[in-house]
């Protein structure tokens, strides 16, 4: 039906009268929810009322003069109850625009608000707040750091010296066009996040706590359990008398609060290049409380972090603008542990993918 024209009248019954008659008053009404002038009304009153060009004369001269005898008495009925839905309609409307509000500031407050739909924590940074509150709680601050970093900063302060062999445990991005520059200098992308270790202890003297979460890159090739950018949270605590004991009962407490009480932890020799003796931390498997299942391979145990006390030639780096670091006087711990396998061991997450892959469908099961 063109705005203009007439509709069309497909017979004479009552029920197809009745049908074009439905359709005109629809358009009617649709025209009348529309008015929110006095200027619009006036159109509206015009166009559908309007004595030479009003719509209602056109289309009942029309339909009056094809309509054989017998249909004309219905039709004028129904004209008439037309007539009065227009007139009651621009009725309603005039009480509205009778309000002393100016027309572009009229606000209808009956229509509905816009709902906004809620975000919610991605499951990793839950995680790594959830990690971080752990800490703070037991009077920990908490610190940032640049994920492109100085090999001095990412390596040689943290006691891997050029060509140290432990250099390659970490595979290595690194930003090109830097062979100018003494290696030191050089800029790469943080393979961990034990550079914001030597960063804070020289910006502070001693004591220091503090965890540091963040965004590390390896050059590792994608699968289930791998990522070039993967998260993780490092620990640092420096103090005169820090001993091997309070870096146990710490990480021991630590374990607990993020997988339940009833988890226990044991530590095991290893080795890193800033930290002298060094250990890598595991936990009884949370998910078959050390029987042995598929997720501990059958061990009863999962690894989970690695740590150790700060080796005293990572405070030697640190002297040079910290001198309150002697190693004479003071001692610490530090401990790094990955966020994202520790966010798919609570949320039983196969993939790591899922973690970077921004799909909602994932993402939903979180909110
Ligand atoms: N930076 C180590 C890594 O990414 C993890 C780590 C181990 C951090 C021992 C520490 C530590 O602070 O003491 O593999």
């Amino acid at each position: 039906m063109q705005d203009d024209g007439i509709p069309a009248l497909r017979g004479w019954s009552e029920a197809e009268l009745d049908a074009a008659f439905a359709a005109v008053a629809r358009e009617v009404e649709t025209s009348a929810r529309a008015l929110t002038s006095a200027d619009e009304k006036e159109e509206f009153r015009l166009r559908w009322l309007g004595r030479k060009q009003g719509r209602l004369k056109a289309i009942s001269d029309a339909w009056l003069k094809a309509a054989p005898a017998e249909a004309k008495k219905p039709l004028g009925q129904r004209f008439n109850t037309l007539k009065a839905l227009i007139e009651a309609r621009l009725e309603a409307s005039s009480a509205a625009t009778s309000m002393s509000v100016p027309d572009s500031e009229t606000i209808d407050i009956t229509l509905p608000g816009r709902r906004r739909r809620l975000g919610a924590e991605h499951p990793l940074i839950r995680t790594q707040h959830e990690i971080v509150r752990i800490f703070q709680r037991m009077g920990y601050s908490v610190g940032v750091g640049p994920e492109v970093e100085t090999d001095y900063y990412n390596f040689e302060s943290l006691n891997f010296p050029p060509g140290h062999p432990a250099r390659d445990t970490q595979d290595t991005l690194v930003v090109a066009g830097q062979e100018r520059k003494p290696l030191r200098e050089r800029l790469l992308m943080r393979t961990h996040t034990s550079p914001v270790q030597i960063r804070t202890m020289e910006q502070q003297p001693p004591p220091v706590r503090i965890v540091i979460p963040g965004k590390v890159h390896r050059n590792d090739a994608a699968d289930a359990t791998h990522s070039p950018i993967f998260h993780q949270v490092e620990g640092l605590c420096v103090d005169v008398g820090i001993t091997f004991a309070d870096l146990k009962g710490t990480l021991d407490h630590a374990m607990k609060e993020l997988f339940g009480s009833s988890v226990r932890t044991r530590f095991f020799p290893s080795f890193f290049p800033f930290t002298e003796p060094s250990a890598d931390v595991q936990i009884s498997c949370p998910f078959c409380g050390g029987a042995g299942c598929r997720k501990c391979k059958h061990s009863g145990w999962i690894e989970l972090l690695g740590c150790g006390m700060v080796d005293p030639a990572v405070f030697g780096f640190v002297q040079q603008k910290q001198p309150g670091y002697d190693p004479q006087k003071i001692s610490g711990f530090a401990f790094g542990m990955g966020v994202d396998r520790i966010a798919m061991m609570k949320y039983g997450i196969g993939e790591i993918g899922l973690l970077y892959s921004g799909d909602l469908r994932f993402l939903e099961q979180f909110a």
